[in-house]
């Protein structure tokens, strides 16, 4: 009996992770540096200075992490290419090492019976094209383009799942706008011309995977969208809670459906966008999906002397919260599925991240008993589950994520894995919600007919 009736048979269960924040061997088998490296190892930068220079050691314990894939019994594992280990210069030269660490992960995750779904971005710009101006500047998505190229040429014989940019919103808005994330910048000029060039790099990636890819792919790219609700009924709160869900929202949803970026942020925003004529057709080329990660809903006051949107994000009391502070809200992710499936009609829709953090404590027997994350994702999958009967087109689940990480700004304090890693030794366990994400999958499995793992 499943928990999930209207996920279909072939409903992907999967789980994600990102380069930076797993990897580790940062300056191996000719790696160079990326942005979040040099922000990372700068200080004050990040809670306790924590950096990614060890992480998780994926790089060299990946044959491990896909043995613990396969005892969850995920069908698909979602992960980043680093874009400074297959190209340390950013351009040019191709570094064999960098691709035949990857060769393996993905031989080694089809030998096990997982699709690998390839990220090309998510936000370790090498640094030396920082130097050259980074996203604010085209070069940098022209690059991009190239880089998928030479990925999709590597790995397009056996891959055929593409994303091209994890959520261009942190590196625009909080790279270059809010100051929180690498580079740190806070310059609205430079971070809205970052965002017009990450999309442009998006829509020049997904030409040259289809133009290289061997097999023939399905690609997307991932947004993260929340649900922006006004604080209260008055004129000035509502028109505070559409522009932030323009800030959040459309301003990267419309342009990838081929809307152009919406005309009421442009005049917020003021900058003038970098168009080149083609641009519009190149970010707007139809996606064989789209890939959206949920975390939490916005509640939105007027804030006119605050930051752009002059929008401020309300608390409501008594919400139950993460160790991120985000309030839980599965009933967010409803109904923000069931908008983009209204408003932008895509032809699929995977869940490409979506899970908690919470402060874990290992038992005297080495378990990490998480109820909540547990909780957490069952009541969070169980919106999905609302939606796709709803008639929202849902293809998977990725649970973010496979291992506990690098959480960026906040280092390695939050934990957000189904399987806890002891950074002093490199023990893995998986958690009590690992093992919920494994019956609930096995279950659907049992009830749909594709049998048990
Ligand atoms: O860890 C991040 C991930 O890299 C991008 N999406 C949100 C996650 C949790 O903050």
């Amino acid at each position: 009996m499943t928990d999930f009736p209207a996920l279909a048979p072939d409903f992907t269960w999967g789980v994600a992770t990102s380069a930076y924040q797993i990897e580790g061997a940062v300056a191996e088998d000719g790696r160079s540096p990326s942005i979040w490296d040099t922000y990372s190892h700068t200080p004050g930068r990040i809670d306790g200075n924590d950096t990614g220079d060890v992480a998780c050691d994926h790089y060299h314990r990946w044959p491990e992490d896909i043995a613990l894939m396969r005892d969850l019994g995920v069908d698909a594992y979602r992960f980043s290419v680093a874009w400074p280990r297959i190209l340390p210069a950013g351009g040019g030269a191709v570094n064999k090492a960098g691709i035949d660490y990857y060769d393996r992960l993905v031989d080694g995750l089809l030998t096990a019976g997982i699709r690998p779904f390839v990220t090309l971005y998510h936000w370790d710009l090498p640094q030396v094209l920082q130097d050259q101006g980074g996203w604010p500047v085209r070069e940098t998505a022209e690059r991009f383009g190239e880089y998928a190229a030479v990925v999709a040429r590597a790995l397009g014989d056996r891959v055929s799942d593409w994303i091209t940019l994890n959520e261009p919103l942190c590196s625009a808005w909080i790279g270059y706008l809010e100051n929180r994330m690498a580079p740190g910048h806070a310059d609205l000029t430079e971070a809205v011309q970052a965002s017009y060039h990450l999309l442009l790099g998006h829509g020049l990636a997904a030409a040259a995977i289809r133009a290289e890819a061997a097999v023939p792919p399905q690609v997307g790219i991932v947004i993260n969208p929340s649900p922006c609700e006004p604080a209260t009924d008055t004129p000035e709160d509502i028109a505070a809670a559409v522009r932030a869900d323009g800030h959040t929202n459309r301003w990267w949803l419309d342009p990838v459906h081929g809307r152009g970026f919406p005309a009421d942020m442009r005049e917020l925003y003021q900058v003038e966008l970098p168009e080149q004529p083609g641009d519009a057709e190149l970010i707007g080329a139809p996606m064989d999906f789209l890939g959206l990660n949920y975390y939490f809903r916005m509640i939105a006051a007027n804030d006119p002397e605050g930051p752009i949107p002059y929008a401020r994000q309300i608390e409501v009391p008594g919400m139950a919260r993460t160790h991120m502070g985000w309030e839980v809200n599965p009933d967010g992710l409803e109904k923000l599925l069931v908008r983009v499936a209204d408003d932008y009609r895509p032809a699929k829709i995977y869940i490409t991240e979506n899970g908690s953090a919470y402060v874990d404590t290992v038992t005297p027997e080495g378990a990490v008993d998480d109820l909540d994350r547990a909780a957490y994702l069952q009541s969070h999958l169980a919106a999905v589950d609302r939606a796709a009967g709803r008639g929202v087109p849902m293809a998977g689940y990725f649970a973010w994520s496979l291992l506990d990480n690098f959480e960026w700004a906040y280092g390695y304090d939050k934990r957000f894995g189904l399987i806890h890693v002891d950074y002093e030794t490199q023990v893995r366990t998986i958690k009590t919600s690992g093992r919920r994400y494994a019956n609930l999958i096995d279950n659907h499995r049992a009830a749909t007919g594709r049998g048990a793992a």
